[in-house]
């Protein structure tokens, strides 16, 4: 086990900003307590032993001063702006929170409800114009993605009744759910998506996934949710598919610029509902026990847990 020689302690170091800390700090202080650690906002970058991450400005991190350390344990999900990072050679690991989890799975469900109920197309203008949705059952949903949140949230849509596809890079088998890979898998996943939710990670060969040409493949009038990353979607092709009436809606945490700028034409669309990237945080109480686990993992020489693949990219 590596230590600081004076206090056989290991340093973890605060590396996800001020403002953060005062929200983590009492979290984090339990969840280690009976580890050999000290947790600090301040050591020389060669005495840390772990570094606790989160991106706290645009500009790249420089972690060759970090010498010493053997982790970078970061409290985001999504890691595209640490992932590339050529001075990171120590093992990355990214954020698998229950809490961020429940979040998520309480957002995706609130959002596909609205839209399998048509809520938004009710008028409220003293028109009396009864519509009555399918139930769940009639409906078909489909997740891309199948990782932490895609599955926990494709397994609950399934859990309320609705036909649910979703889809990966890989092979992947989830209770009640048809799961697809590979291109021809994401063209079925897309013809099956009356209502679509995006929770893939950004990378280079998620870029602009949903292009025209994909957004094409959706049924008629479909329901485009995105609380992966703002990435995924060709923006252009998709306001055009919005304006042509191919998709209904589309409810948008994630954008390549956030804040959203206030001139960007979603704040205007009739038929867009933009949410400030709020989908699902990291919750401190549940997230400080991962971190917890993770160095007491290192700190007896087990392996870690959600390492990241850096080849993969998440
Ligand atoms: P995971 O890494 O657990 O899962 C990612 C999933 O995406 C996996 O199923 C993976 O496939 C699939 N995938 C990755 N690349 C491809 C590809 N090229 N083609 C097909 N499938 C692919 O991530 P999480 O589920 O934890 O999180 C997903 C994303 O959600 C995060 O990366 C982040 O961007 C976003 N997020 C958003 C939040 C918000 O508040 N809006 C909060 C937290 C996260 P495979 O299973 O084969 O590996
Ligand atoms: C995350 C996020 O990746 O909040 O954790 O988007």
């Amino acid at each position: 086990m590596m230590h600081d020689a004076a206090t056989g302690q290991m340093q973890v170091l605060w590396a996800a900003g001020a403002r953060g800390w005062h929200v983590w700090q009492g979290a984090l202080e339990r969840a280690l307590a009976g580890l050999p650690v000290r947790l600090t906002t301040d050591c020389a970058p060669g005495e840390a032993d772990v570094l606790i991450y989160a991106p706290v400005s645009d500009a790249p991190v420089d972690f060759s001063p970090f010498t010493r350390c053997r982790a970078v344990l970061s409290l985001w999900a999504g890691v595209e702006r640490i992932v590339g990072n050529a001075t990171l050679t120590q093992p990355l690991c990214r954020m698998v929170d229950p809490g961020l989890t429940q979040g998520m799975v309480e957002y995706v469900v609130g959002h596909v409800m609205r839209a399998h109920l048509g809520m938004d197309n009710l008028p409220q203008d003293g028109t009396w114009a009864p519509q009555v949705p399918p139930l769940a059952a009639e409906r078909s949903v489909t997740v891309l993605g199948l990782g932490a949140l895609g599955a926990a949230c494709a397994q609950a849509l399934t859990g309320l009744g609705f036909q649910v596809h979703g889809w990966a890079r890989r092979a992947r088998d989830v209770p009640g759910v048809t799961c697809l890979h590979g291109d021809a898998g994401l063209a079925e996943a897309l013809r099956r998506a009356e209502i679509l939710i995006t929770l893939l990670p950004a990378t280079a060969q998620t870029e602009s996934l949903l292009d025209s040409a994909r957004l094409a493949l959706l049924p008629r009038g479909a329901a485009v949710i995105n609380p992966g990353r703002g990435t995924l979607i060709d923006d252009a092709a998709l306001l055009a598919a919005l304006d042509s009436g191919h998709v209904g809606r589309a409810t948008l945490d994630v954008f390549r610029v956030e804040p959203l700028p206030r001139d960007h034409p979603y704040w205007a669309h009739p038929r867009v509902f933009v949410t400030p990237h709020v989908a699902a945080e990291t919750r401190p109480d549940t997230a400080a026990l991962v971190v917890a686990e993770n160095i007491r993992r290192l700190a007896s020489g087990e392996p870690l847990l959600h390492q990241v693949d850096r080849g993969a990219g998440y």
